[in-house]
């Protein structure tokens, strides 16, 4: 694999490019982090709670070129944040050169039936914990970085129980284009991945993962879910250069599940 950080017009040749994935030990983050690793990046990656599950990680990517340093850090918590970006920058000597905003959590029920602390939560970790981290992250960030969010197909359809998750989802998408518009002229590319149903820990939070795997399957022209990696390699693309000319969009992977009405 060619390695992203020989590209780009200002690329600090002394030092392997630095990123910060949240939610970097399992899932989707986990498969991000591993293809920034393989191609040499610096990765600062944060978990919530699951010391057990970032250990494990950590000593499966130990080989890889790249340094990984996981953080426990809950991204609603502001002091968690400041954290995360102030170690990785001093630690590593900056600038971050990309910021992945996966992590995410919610509660699974109906729109109708959610209370305040619901959406806080949901809100908190999903749409609020990502758009602060890029404001820590900003002063950090030179022309050339590239900030990736990570969003569902809930942003812009009606799911089943998925409740607040898919407006945190919305968010996530709106804050994104927003951020490419103010921070494009100082050379910071904002996108989003809208990843379709992907078989992670996530899904046995639904009531009937077998049945939503099966269903999505079913109507998934490719004739299948797409794979952590799928999604990894999505967002791998737009924190490289050969995305240079590329802000303010939501990239769809989801094997075109969505194209039909
Ligand atoms: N799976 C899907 O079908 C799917 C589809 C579309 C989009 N997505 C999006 O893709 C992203 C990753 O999903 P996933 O399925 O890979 O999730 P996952 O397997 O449940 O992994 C979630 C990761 O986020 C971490 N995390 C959760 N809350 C956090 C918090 N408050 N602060 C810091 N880290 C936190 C978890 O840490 P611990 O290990 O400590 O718990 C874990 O590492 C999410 O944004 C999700 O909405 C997923």
């Amino acid at each position: 694999m060619e390695p992203l950080w020989e590209i780009g017009d200002n690329a600090d040749m002394d030092s392997p490019p630095l990123t910060i994935v949240t939610g970097a030990t399992r899932g989707i983050g986990a498969a991000v982090t591993r293809r920034l690793l393989a191609q040499g990046w610096t990765v600062y990656g944060c978990y919530l709670r699951n010391r057990r599950a970032a250990d494990a990680f950590a000593a499966d990517v130990a080989d890889l070129p790249g340094q990984f340093v996981p953080v426990k850090a809950n991204v609603a918590k502001e002091a968690d944040l400041i954290l995360l970006v102030e170690s990785a920058v001093h630690e590593h000597g900056g600038p971050i050169r990309g910021l992945v905003l996966n992590a995410a959590s919610g509660v699974l029920r109906p729109l109708a039936e959610q209370t305040r602390k619901h959406w806080d939560w949901t809100m908190d970790i999903n749409a609020w914990g990502a758009i602060h981290l890029a404001q820590l992250a900003r002063p950090h960030m030179a022309d050339g970085s590239s900030i990736v969010g990570l969003s569902s197909p809930g942003a812009v359809r009606a799911i089943p129980d998925y409740g607040s998750v898919g407006v945190s989802k919305a968010a996530i998408e709106a804050a994104m284009r927003q951020l490419a518009f103010e921070w494009g002229p100082a050379g910071i590319r904002v996108n989003t991945v809208r990843a379709g149903l992907v078989p992670t820990d996530a899904l046995n939070h639904f009531p009937d993962r077998d049945a939503l795997e099966a269903e999505t399957r079913a109507r998934t022209p490719l004739g299948r879910l797409v794979e952590p990696d799928d999604v990894a390699a999505a967002v791998a693309f737009l924190l490289g250069d050969d995305a240079r000319a590329i802000t303010g969009t939501t990239l769809v992977v989801d094997g075109g599940a969505a194209i039909l009405s």
